[in-house]
Protein backbone atom coordinates (compact mmCIF):
# COMPACT_ATOMS: atom_id res chain seq x y z
CA UNK A 1 0.00 0.00 0.00
CA UNK A 2 1.79 3.19 -0.99
CA UNK A 3 -0.66 5.50 -0.08
CA UNK A 4 -1.02 6.67 3.67
CA UNK A 5 -3.86 8.27 5.71
CA UNK A 6 -3.58 11.28 7.37
CA UNK A 7 -5.47 13.76 9.75
CA UNK A 8 -5.70 17.12 8.93
CA UNK A 9 -4.67 18.20 12.28
CA UNK A 10 -1.49 17.08 10.85
CA UNK A 11 -1.80 19.60 7.64
CA UNK A 12 0.32 21.93 9.06
CA UNK A 13 3.36 19.50 9.42
CA UNK A 14 3.07 18.71 5.90
CA UNK A 15 5.86 20.26 3.40
CA UNK A 16 3.98 20.33 0.24
CA UNK A 17 0.18 20.22 0.04
CA UNK A 18 -2.56 19.75 -2.36
CA UNK A 19 -6.11 22.11 -2.07
CA UNK A 20 -9.17 21.99 -4.16
CA UNK A 21 -10.41 25.71 -4.71
CA UNK A 22 -13.41 26.00 -7.20
CA UNK A 23 -14.84 29.45 -8.10
CA UNK A 24 -17.27 29.36 -5.68
CA UNK A 25 -16.55 27.91 -2.78
CA UNK A 26 -13.85 28.04 -0.51
CA UNK A 27 -11.35 25.19 0.93
CA UNK A 28 -12.81 24.01 4.17
CA UNK A 29 -11.11 23.61 7.76
CA UNK A 30 -7.75 24.58 6.77
CA UNK A 31 -5.67 26.14 9.10
CA UNK A 32 -6.06 29.88 9.51
CA UNK A 33 -2.78 30.81 8.49
CA UNK A 34 -3.40 28.82 5.13
CA UNK A 35 -6.86 30.11 4.78
CA UNK A 36 -5.79 33.74 4.89
CA UNK A 37 -3.31 33.01 1.95
CA UNK A 38 -5.81 31.77 -0.25
CA UNK A 39 -8.16 34.66 0.56
CA UNK A 40 -5.56 37.28 -0.12
CA UNK A 41 -4.66 35.75 -3.53
CA UNK A 42 -8.39 35.28 -3.99
CA UNK A 43 -8.68 39.22 -3.44
CA UNK A 44 -5.66 39.95 -5.76
CA UNK A 45 -7.28 38.26 -8.46
CA UNK A 46 -4.81 36.07 -9.44
CA UNK A 47 -6.46 32.85 -7.99
CA UNK A 48 -9.65 32.32 -9.82
CA UNK A 49 -10.30 28.13 -8.93
CA UNK A 50 -10.68 28.04 -13.02
CA UNK A 51 -10.65 23.79 -13.88
CA UNK A 52 -7.29 23.08 -14.94
CA UNK A 53 -5.61 25.78 -12.97
CA UNK A 54 -2.13 25.71 -10.44
CA UNK A 55 -0.94 27.54 -8.70
CA UNK A 56 2.09 27.07 -6.20
CA UNK A 57 2.25 29.39 -3.44
CA UNK A 58 4.56 29.76 -0.06
CA UNK A 59 2.68 31.00 3.09
CA UNK A 60 4.91 32.76 5.20
CA UNK A 61 4.73 32.13 9.32
CA UNK A 62 4.34 28.45 8.59
CA UNK A 63 7.25 26.07 8.64
CA UNK A 64 8.58 25.04 4.51
CA UNK A 65 5.66 24.50 3.24
CA UNK A 66 4.19 24.85 -0.40
CA UNK A 67 0.63 25.24 -1.01
CA UNK A 68 -0.46 23.41 -4.23
CA UNK A 69 -3.49 25.12 -5.21
CA UNK A 70 -5.67 23.37 -8.12
CA UNK A 71 -8.63 24.61 -9.85
CA UNK A 72 -11.68 22.74 -9.62
CA UNK A 73 -14.64 25.06 -11.90
CA UNK A 74 -17.51 25.69 -10.72
CA UNK A 75 -18.27 23.28 -7.88
CA UNK A 76 -22.21 22.32 -9.04
CA UNK A 77 -19.90 21.29 -12.18
CA UNK A 78 -17.55 19.31 -10.05
CA UNK A 79 -17.25 15.13 -11.01
CA UNK A 80 -15.03 12.22 -9.92
CA UNK A 81 -13.29 12.54 -13.25
CA UNK A 82 -12.38 15.97 -13.28
CA UNK A 83 -11.14 15.15 -9.27
CA UNK A 84 -8.78 12.23 -10.38
CA UNK A 85 -7.27 14.72 -13.33
CA UNK A 86 -6.86 17.18 -10.96
CA UNK A 87 -4.90 15.20 -8.19
CA UNK A 88 -2.95 13.78 -11.18
CA UNK A 89 -2.12 16.85 -12.17
CA UNK A 90 -1.08 17.79 -8.59
CA UNK A 91 1.16 15.10 -8.47
CA UNK A 92 2.83 15.90 -11.92
CA UNK A 93 3.69 19.11 -10.84
CA UNK A 94 5.34 17.99 -7.87
CA UNK A 95 7.46 15.69 -9.71
CA UNK A 96 8.44 18.63 -12.01
CA UNK A 97 9.29 20.22 -8.52
CA UNK A 98 11.52 18.07 -7.69
CA UNK A 99 9.05 17.13 -4.82
CA UNK A 100 8.66 13.58 -4.12
CA UNK A 101 6.20 13.96 -1.71
CA UNK A 102 2.60 15.48 -1.56
CA UNK A 103 -0.58 15.49 1.18
CA UNK A 104 -3.80 16.15 -0.07
CA UNK A 105 -6.38 17.88 1.62
CA UNK A 106 -9.13 15.75 0.72
CA UNK A 107 -12.21 17.33 1.68
CA UNK A 108 -11.48 20.32 -0.10
CA UNK A 109 -12.17 18.11 -3.34
CA UNK A 110 -15.59 17.54 -1.94
CA UNK A 111 -17.50 19.94 -3.24
CA UNK A 112 -21.14 19.95 -5.37
CA UNK A 113 -22.12 16.26 -6.17
CA UNK A 114 -18.58 15.13 -4.93
CA UNK A 115 -19.37 13.50 -1.42
CA UNK A 116 -15.78 13.18 0.71
CA UNK A 117 -16.14 9.49 0.52
CA UNK A 118 -16.18 10.10 -3.60
CA UNK A 119 -13.29 12.50 -3.35
CA UNK A 120 -11.35 10.01 -1.22
CA UNK A 121 -12.12 7.26 -2.90
CA UNK A 122 -10.62 9.49 -6.79
CA UNK A 123 -7.49 11.01 -4.61
CA UNK A 124 -6.70 7.15 -3.47
CA UNK A 125 -7.22 6.09 -7.23
CA UNK A 126 -5.69 9.10 -8.88
CA UNK A 127 -2.72 9.45 -6.37
CA UNK A 128 -1.91 5.66 -6.64
CA UNK A 129 -1.71 5.91 -10.63
CA UNK A 130 -0.01 8.57 -11.02
CA UNK A 131 2.82 7.91 -8.60
CA UNK A 132 3.65 4.54 -10.34
CA UNK A 133 6.56 4.30 -12.11
CA UNK A 134 8.18 1.43 -14.27
CA UNK A 135 12.06 1.50 -13.30
CA UNK A 136 12.70 -2.26 -12.96
CA UNK A 137 15.53 -1.78 -15.84
CA UNK A 138 17.26 0.95 -15.05
CA UNK A 139 20.61 0.33 -13.19
CA UNK A 140 21.25 1.70 -10.00
CA UNK A 141 24.32 3.96 -11.27
CA UNK A 142 21.56 5.35 -13.44
CA UNK A 143 20.59 6.48 -9.94
CA UNK A 144 20.22 10.27 -11.06
CA UNK A 145 17.22 9.47 -13.94
CA UNK A 146 15.29 7.39 -11.59
CA UNK A 147 13.03 9.13 -10.04
CA UNK A 148 12.57 8.37 -6.28
CA UNK A 149 9.26 6.81 -4.94
CA UNK A 150 6.71 9.16 -4.23
CA UNK A 151 5.28 9.71 -0.90
CA UNK A 152 1.58 10.26 -1.28
CA UNK A 153 -0.74 11.16 2.12
CA UNK A 154 -4.16 11.66 1.81
CA UNK A 155 -5.76 13.83 4.89
CA UNK A 156 -9.03 13.62 6.38
CA UNK A 157 -10.77 15.69 8.28
CA UNK A 158 -13.16 12.82 9.93
CA UNK A 159 -11.36 9.30 9.07
CA UNK A 160 -13.78 6.25 9.49
CA UNK A 161 -16.57 7.30 7.50
CA UNK A 162 -15.13 7.22 4.13
CA UNK A 163 -12.31 4.88 4.90
CA UNK A 164 -14.00 1.75 3.23
CA UNK A 165 -14.08 4.04 0.01
CA UNK A 166 -10.46 5.57 0.10
CA UNK A 167 -9.09 1.53 0.19
CA UNK A 168 -11.34 0.88 -2.33
CA UNK A 169 -9.62 3.48 -5.02
CA UNK A 170 -6.62 2.28 -4.05
CA UNK A 171 -7.13 -1.66 -4.19
CA UNK A 172 -8.74 -1.20 -7.98
CA UNK A 173 -5.76 1.61 -8.78
CA UNK A 174 -3.15 -0.99 -7.66
CA UNK A 175 -5.18 -4.31 -9.65
CA UNK A 176 -4.47 -1.66 -12.70
CA UNK A 177 -0.95 -0.89 -11.65
CA UNK A 178 -0.08 -4.63 -11.52
CA UNK A 179 -1.75 -4.75 -15.41
CA UNK A 180 0.50 -1.72 -16.21
CA UNK A 181 3.69 -3.63 -14.96
CA UNK A 182 2.88 -6.92 -16.81
CA UNK A 183 2.10 -4.55 -19.79
CA UNK A 184 5.29 -3.04 -19.64
CA UNK A 185 7.33 -5.61 -19.34
CA UNK A 186 9.19 -6.30 -22.90
CA UNK A 187 8.46 -9.40 -25.25
CA UNK A 188 12.23 -11.63 -23.74
CA UNK A 189 10.94 -11.11 -20.49
CA UNK A 190 7.65 -12.13 -20.35
CA UNK A 191 7.25 -14.76 -22.91
CA UNK A 192 4.07 -16.51 -22.76
CA UNK A 193 5.79 -18.93 -20.04
CA UNK A 194 6.77 -16.04 -17.77
CA UNK A 195 2.99 -14.37 -17.56
CA UNK A 196 1.79 -18.04 -16.31
CA UNK A 197 4.02 -17.40 -13.19
CA UNK A 198 3.11 -14.46 -12.94
CA UNK A 199 -0.75 -15.75 -12.59
CA UNK A 200 0.66 -18.39 -10.37
CA UNK A 201 2.07 -15.84 -7.98
CA UNK A 202 -0.73 -14.87 -7.88
CA UNK A 203 -2.49 -18.51 -6.69
CA UNK A 204 -0.34 -18.44 -4.06
CA UNK A 205 -1.28 -15.00 -2.86
CA UNK A 206 -4.72 -15.40 -2.56
CA UNK A 207 -5.91 -18.30 -1.15
CA UNK A 208 -9.36 -18.00 -3.08
CA UNK A 209 -7.44 -17.55 -6.28
CA UNK A 210 -6.48 -21.09 -8.49
CA UNK A 211 -4.50 -20.87 -11.24
CA UNK A 212 -3.68 -23.45 -13.45
CA UNK A 213 -1.51 -23.50 -16.98
CA UNK A 214 -2.14 -26.03 -19.83
CA UNK A 215 1.46 -26.46 -21.35
CA UNK A 216 1.71 -27.45 -25.52
CA UNK A 217 1.31 -31.17 -25.08
CA UNK A 218 -2.14 -31.25 -23.15
CA UNK A 219 -3.02 -27.79 -25.98
CA UNK A 220 -2.09 -30.61 -28.60
CA UNK A 221 -3.83 -33.06 -26.96
CA UNK A 222 -7.23 -31.18 -26.36
CA UNK A 223 -7.65 -29.68 -29.90
CA UNK A 224 -6.41 -26.45 -29.06
CA UNK A 225 -5.28 -25.73 -32.72
CA UNK A 226 -5.66 -21.88 -33.29
CA UNK A 227 -3.76 -20.94 -29.80
CA UNK A 228 -0.79 -23.40 -31.24
CA UNK A 229 -1.02 -22.20 -35.04
CA UNK A 230 -0.16 -18.79 -33.40
CA UNK A 231 2.55 -19.79 -31.09
CA UNK A 232 4.20 -22.27 -34.09
CA UNK A 233 6.87 -19.97 -34.98
CA UNK A 234 8.19 -18.96 -31.63
CA UNK A 235 10.53 -21.06 -29.77
CA UNK A 236 8.66 -19.59 -26.72
CA UNK A 237 5.47 -22.70 -26.58
CA UNK A 238 1.92 -20.66 -26.21
CA UNK A 239 -0.05 -21.60 -22.83
CA UNK A 240 -3.38 -21.32 -21.51
CA UNK A 241 -3.77 -19.72 -18.22
CA UNK A 242 -6.67 -20.51 -16.82
CA UNK A 243 -7.18 -17.94 -13.55
CA UNK A 244 -10.03 -18.67 -11.08
CA UNK A 245 -11.32 -16.73 -8.11
CA UNK A 246 -14.41 -17.82 -6.02
CA UNK A 247 -15.41 -15.45 -3.48
CA UNK A 248 -19.07 -16.01 -4.19
CA UNK A 249 -21.44 -19.45 -2.94
CA UNK A 250 -20.48 -22.81 -4.62
CA UNK A 251 -22.05 -23.23 -7.39
CA UNK A 252 -22.73 -19.76 -8.40
CA UNK A 253 -22.28 -19.35 -11.96
CA UNK A 254 -18.83 -17.30 -12.40
CA UNK A 255 -18.15 -14.39 -14.74
CA UNK A 256 -16.36 -15.24 -17.52
CA UNK A 257 -12.80 -13.06 -18.43
CA UNK A 258 -11.06 -13.60 -21.38
CA UNK A 259 -7.70 -12.01 -22.11
CA UNK A 260 -5.77 -11.79 -25.50
CA UNK A 261 -1.97 -12.22 -24.51
CA UNK A 262 0.34 -12.32 -26.92
CA UNK A 263 3.23 -11.39 -25.16
CA UNK A 264 4.81 -10.22 -28.35
CA UNK A 265 3.12 -10.03 -31.91
CA UNK A 266 5.18 -9.26 -35.17
CA UNK A 267 2.51 -10.04 -37.27
CA UNK A 268 4.09 -13.52 -37.95
CA UNK A 269 4.96 -14.92 -42.03
CA UNK A 270 2.47 -11.66 -42.86
CA UNK A 271 4.82 -9.50 -41.03
CA UNK A 272 4.37 -5.86 -39.51
CA UNK A 273 6.80 -2.89 -41.09
CA UNK A 274 9.22 -2.00 -38.00
CA UNK A 275 8.16 1.65 -37.11
CA UNK A 276 6.93 0.88 -33.87
CA UNK A 277 7.40 -2.53 -33.91
CA UNK A 278 8.35 -2.72 -30.64
CA UNK A 279 5.07 -1.28 -29.18
CA UNK A 280 3.62 -5.24 -29.93
CA UNK A 281 4.64 -6.18 -26.70
CA UNK A 282 2.02 -4.30 -25.07
CA UNK A 283 -0.41 -7.46 -27.32
CA UNK A 284 -0.58 -9.20 -23.90
CA UNK A 285 -2.11 -5.94 -22.29
CA UNK A 286 -5.72 -7.87 -22.01
CA UNK A 287 -4.56 -10.55 -20.23
CA UNK A 288 -2.64 -8.34 -17.78
CA UNK A 289 -6.05 -6.48 -17.36
CA UNK A 290 -8.18 -9.60 -16.53
CA UNK A 291 -4.91 -10.66 -13.83
CA UNK A 292 -5.32 -7.06 -12.32
CA UNK A 293 -9.27 -7.40 -12.24
CA UNK A 294 -8.57 -11.02 -10.70
CA UNK A 295 -5.83 -9.70 -8.33
CA UNK A 296 -8.01 -6.18 -7.33
CA UNK A 297 -11.43 -8.38 -6.77
CA UNK A 298 -9.32 -10.99 -3.86
CA UNK A 299 -7.86 -8.32 -2.64
CA UNK A 300 -11.70 -6.75 -2.36
CA UNK A 301 -13.13 -10.09 -1.38
CA UNK A 302 -15.79 -9.18 -3.86
CA UNK A 303 -18.86 -12.04 -3.33
CA UNK A 304 -18.36 -13.52 -6.93
CA UNK A 305 -16.63 -15.98 -8.62
CA UNK A 306 -14.41 -15.05 -11.76
CA UNK A 307 -12.85 -17.30 -14.17
CA UNK A 308 -10.04 -15.75 -16.17
CA UNK A 309 -8.92 -17.40 -19.13
CA UNK A 310 -5.60 -16.46 -20.95
CA UNK A 311 -4.21 -17.67 -24.08
CA UNK A 312 -0.90 -16.88 -24.26
CA UNK A 313 1.53 -16.74 -27.44
CA UNK A 314 4.01 -15.24 -29.26
CA UNK A 315 3.39 -14.24 -32.93
CA UNK A 316 7.02 -14.58 -34.73
CA UNK A 317 7.89 -15.95 -38.49
CA UNK A 318 10.58 -18.72 -38.60
CA UNK A 319 10.24 -22.24 -40.42
CA UNK A 320 7.84 -23.60 -37.85
CA UNK A 321 5.42 -20.92 -38.27
CA UNK A 322 1.53 -20.42 -39.40
CA UNK A 323 1.31 -19.23 -42.80
CA UNK A 324 -1.23 -17.69 -44.62
CA UNK A 325 -3.81 -19.93 -46.26
CA UNK A 326 -2.93 -22.33 -43.78
CA UNK A 327 -6.28 -24.11 -42.07
CA UNK A 328 -6.35 -24.97 -38.62
CA UNK A 329 -8.83 -26.37 -36.70
CA UNK A 330 -9.68 -24.70 -33.14
CA UNK A 331 -11.11 -26.16 -30.19
CA UNK A 332 -14.72 -25.65 -31.51
CA UNK A 333 -14.15 -27.48 -34.20
CA UNK A 334 -14.59 -24.56 -36.91
CA UNK A 335 -12.10 -24.60 -39.09
CA UNK A 336 -10.37 -21.54 -39.59
CA UNK A 337 -8.55 -20.06 -43.24
CA UNK A 338 -5.68 -17.70 -42.28
CA UNK A 339 -5.57 -15.02 -44.51
CA UNK A 340 -3.56 -13.25 -42.27
CA UNK A 341 -1.47 -13.88 -39.68
CA UNK A 342 -1.39 -11.06 -38.34
CA UNK A 343 -5.20 -11.23 -37.44
CA UNK A 344 -3.88 -14.00 -34.97
CA UNK A 345 -5.43 -12.10 -31.47
CA UNK A 346 -8.20 -13.41 -32.99
CA UNK A 347 -7.42 -17.04 -33.60
CA UNK A 348 -5.90 -17.47 -29.80
CA UNK A 349 -9.16 -15.85 -28.57
CA UNK A 350 -11.19 -18.24 -30.51
CA UNK A 351 -9.99 -21.64 -28.44
CA UNK A 352 -10.49 -19.44 -24.95
CA UNK A 353 -13.62 -18.51 -26.10
CA UNK A 354 -14.65 -21.69 -26.62
CA UNK A 355 -12.90 -23.11 -23.81
CA UNK A 356 -14.55 -20.59 -21.23
CA UNK A 357 -17.88 -22.10 -21.60
CA UNK A 358 -17.33 -25.15 -19.80
CA UNK A 359 -17.14 -23.09 -16.90
CA UNK A 360 -20.87 -22.24 -17.60
CA UNK A 361 -20.38 -18.13 -16.83
CA UNK A 362 -23.44 -16.41 -16.70
CA UNK A 363 -21.67 -13.85 -18.87
CA UNK A 364 -17.86 -13.54 -21.02
CA UNK A 365 -16.58 -10.08 -21.53
CA UNK A 366 -12.84 -10.25 -23.40
CA UNK A 367 -10.54 -7.84 -23.17
CA UNK A 368 -8.09 -7.29 -26.13
CA UNK A 369 -5.92 -4.90 -28.44
CA UNK A 370 -7.27 -6.63 -31.20
CA UNK A 371 -7.51 -4.08 -33.87
CA UNK A 372 -5.81 -1.25 -35.25
CA UNK A 373 -9.12 0.02 -37.06
CA UNK A 374 -10.48 0.78 -33.23
CA UNK A 375 -7.55 3.66 -33.23
CA UNK A 376 -8.77 5.08 -36.23
CA UNK A 377 -12.88 5.03 -35.05
CA UNK A 378 -12.17 5.93 -31.76
CA UNK A 379 -8.20 7.63 -31.36
CA UNK A 380 -6.77 6.43 -28.19
CA UNK A 381 -10.26 7.96 -25.99
CA UNK A 382 -12.36 4.97 -25.65
CA UNK A 383 -12.37 1.36 -26.12
CA UNK A 384 -14.39 -0.08 -28.71
CA UNK A 385 -17.35 -2.32 -27.32
CA UNK A 386 -19.02 -5.00 -29.11
CA UNK A 387 -21.54 -7.36 -27.76
CA UNK A 388 -24.40 -9.59 -28.44
CA UNK A 389 -26.40 -8.70 -25.58
CA UNK A 390 -28.10 -4.97 -24.89
CA UNK A 391 -28.36 -5.28 -20.85
CA UNK A 392 -24.92 -6.46 -20.49
CA UNK A 393 -23.65 -3.67 -22.65
CA UNK A 394 -25.49 -0.84 -20.72
CA UNK A 395 -24.23 -2.51 -17.99
CA UNK A 396 -20.75 -1.73 -19.07
CA UNK A 397 -21.74 1.59 -20.49
CA UNK A 398 -22.74 2.44 -16.78
CA UNK A 399 -19.74 1.33 -15.59
CA UNK A 400 -17.87 3.45 -18.18
CA UNK A 401 -19.65 6.29 -17.03
CA UNK A 402 -18.73 6.22 -13.39
CA UNK A 403 -15.28 4.56 -13.60
CA UNK A 404 -13.79 7.19 -16.22
CA UNK A 405 -12.67 4.55 -18.85
CA UNK A 406 -14.86 5.29 -21.60
CA UNK A 407 -16.37 2.82 -23.91
CA UNK A 408 -18.51 2.77 -27.50
CA UNK A 409 -20.46 0.50 -28.96
CA UNK A 410 -20.37 -0.20 -32.51
CA UNK A 411 -22.93 -2.65 -34.31
CA UNK A 412 -22.64 -6.32 -35.14
CA UNK A 413 -25.23 -6.57 -38.29
CA UNK A 414 -25.56 -9.21 -40.51
CA UNK A 415 -24.08 -7.60 -43.26
CA UNK A 416 -20.52 -7.48 -41.11
CA UNK A 417 -20.94 -11.49 -40.82
CA UNK A 418 -20.98 -12.29 -44.37
CA UNK A 419 -17.37 -10.32 -44.39
CA UNK A 420 -15.77 -13.19 -43.08
CA UNK A 421 -16.59 -16.13 -45.09
CA UNK A 422 -14.20 -18.69 -46.23
CA UNK A 423 -13.72 -20.58 -49.84
CA UNK A 424 -12.51 -23.27 -47.74
CA UNK A 425 -12.96 -23.11 -44.03
CA UNK A 426 -15.69 -22.27 -41.79
CA UNK A 427 -14.89 -19.32 -41.10
CA UNK A 428 -11.77 -16.77 -42.40
CA UNK A 429 -9.48 -14.93 -40.06
CA UNK A 430 -9.76 -11.71 -41.99
CA UNK A 431 -12.64 -9.70 -43.93
CA UNK A 432 -12.77 -9.59 -47.48
CA UNK A 433 -13.57 -6.37 -48.19
CA UNK A 434 -11.66 -3.31 -46.19
CA UNK A 435 -13.09 -0.98 -43.88
CA UNK A 436 -15.20 -1.97 -39.69
CA UNK A 437 -11.53 -4.22 -38.75
CA UNK A 438 -12.86 -3.58 -35.09
CA UNK A 439 -16.66 -5.01 -36.34
CA UNK A 440 -15.33 -7.92 -38.51
CA UNK A 441 -12.84 -9.06 -36.02
CA UNK A 442 -15.82 -9.33 -33.64
CA UNK A 443 -18.19 -10.93 -36.13
CA UNK A 444 -15.18 -13.27 -35.88
CA UNK A 445 -15.22 -14.08 -32.43
CA UNK A 446 -18.92 -14.10 -32.11
CA UNK A 447 -18.51 -17.51 -34.14
CA UNK A 448 -17.42 -18.80 -30.75
CA UNK A 449 -20.08 -17.85 -28.55
CA UNK A 450 -23.03 -19.87 -28.12
CA UNK A 451 -25.64 -17.16 -26.85
CA UNK A 452 -24.11 -16.43 -23.99
CA UNK A 453 -23.94 -12.57 -23.00
CA UNK A 454 -20.90 -11.23 -24.27
CA UNK A 455 -19.09 -7.88 -24.75
CA UNK A 456 -16.01 -7.71 -26.35
CA UNK A 457 -13.75 -4.51 -25.26
CA UNK A 458 -11.09 -3.61 -28.04
CA UNK A 459 -8.63 -1.84 -26.17
CA UNK A 460 -5.99 -1.61 -29.08
CA UNK A 461 -6.14 2.44 -28.48
CA UNK A 462 -6.39 2.93 -24.69
CA UNK A 463 -3.92 0.07 -23.56
CA UNK A 464 -0.90 2.34 -23.72
CA UNK A 465 0.02 5.81 -24.46
CA UNK A 466 1.99 9.08 -23.92
CA UNK A 467 1.94 10.17 -20.64
CA UNK A 468 -1.14 12.34 -19.54
CA UNK A 469 -2.66 13.75 -16.45
CA UNK A 470 -2.59 10.70 -14.34
CA UNK A 471 -0.92 8.31 -16.36
CA UNK A 472 2.91 8.32 -17.23
CA UNK A 473 4.14 6.69 -20.70
CA UNK A 474 3.65 3.29 -21.24
CA UNK A 475 0.66 0.44 -20.19
CA UNK A 476 -2.43 2.11 -18.52
CA UNK A 477 -4.10 -1.07 -17.43
CA UNK A 478 -7.01 -0.12 -19.40
CA UNK A 479 -10.19 -2.03 -18.54
CA UNK A 480 -9.20 -3.03 -15.18
CA UNK A 481 -10.97 0.63 -13.41
CA UNK A 482 -14.09 -0.29 -15.57
CA UNK A 483 -14.29 -3.95 -15.10
CA UNK A 484 -13.90 -3.22 -11.25
CA UNK A 485 -16.55 -1.03 -11.24
CA UNK A 486 -18.98 -3.28 -13.09
CA UNK A 487 -18.31 -5.94 -10.35
CA UNK A 488 -18.54 -3.54 -7.81
CA UNK A 489 -21.73 -2.76 -8.63
CA UNK A 490 -22.85 -6.77 -9.17
CA UNK A 491 -21.38 -7.83 -6.09
CA UNK A 492 -24.22 -5.38 -4.41
CA UNK A 493 -26.96 -7.03 -6.41
N1 LIG B 1 -2.17 -6.45 -32.12
C1 LIG B 1 -2.69 -6.03 -33.37
C2 LIG B 1 -3.64 -4.85 -33.24
C3 LIG B 1 -3.01 -3.51 -32.96
C4 LIG B 1 -2.49 -2.76 -34.00
C5 LIG B 1 -3.00 -3.00 -31.69
C6 LIG B 1 -1.94 -1.52 -33.73
C7 LIG B 1 -2.48 -1.74 -31.44
C8 LIG B 1 -1.93 -1.01 -32.47
C9 LIG B 1 -3.44 -7.16 -34.05
O1 LIG B 1 -2.96 -8.43 -33.81
C10 LIG B 1 -3.34 -6.92 -35.52
O2 LIG B 1 -2.27 -7.01 -36.02
N2 LIG B 1 -4.46 -6.63 -36.17
C11 LIG B 1 -4.48 -6.34 -37.55
C12 LIG B 1 -5.64 -7.10 -38.16
C13 LIG B 1 -5.61 -7.14 -39.66
C14 LIG B 1 -4.47 -7.98 -40.16
C15 LIG B 1 -6.93 -7.67 -40.15
C16 LIG B 1 -4.65 -4.83 -37.72
O3 LIG B 1 -5.37 -4.22 -36.93
O4 LIG B 1 -4.02 -4.28 -38.62
MN1 LIG C 1 -1.42 -8.97 -35.15
ZN1 LIG D 1 -1.98 -8.68 -32.04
Amino acid sequence: MAIKITDYKNLSKAENIAVGISEDGFARSLSPVLEAEIKRLRQLGDLKGKKDELHIIYPEGKGPCRLILCGLGKSHDLNIEKVRKTIGRAIKKCREIKQWNLTVAVDSFALGSVKIGNAAQAAALAGTLAIYQYCEYKSAHKAEEKIPPFKLYLALREKTANIRQLKQGEIIAEGANFARTLGNHPGNRLAPRALAKEAISLGRKYPKITVRVKQKPELSKQGFGALLGVGSGSINPPVLIECVYKGGKTGQAPVGLVGKGITFDSGGISIKPSAKMDEMRYDMCGAAAVLGIIQSAAELKLPLNLVGIIPAAENLPSATAYRPGDILTSLSGQTIEVLNTDAEGRLVLADALTYIQRFKPDCIIDLATLTGAVIVALGHIAIGLVSNNDKLSDEIKIAARDSGERVWRLPLWDEYRDLIKSEVADVANISSKSGAGTITASAFLEKFINSVPWVHLDIAGTAWGEAGAIYSKGATGSGVRLIMEWLMRKAEK
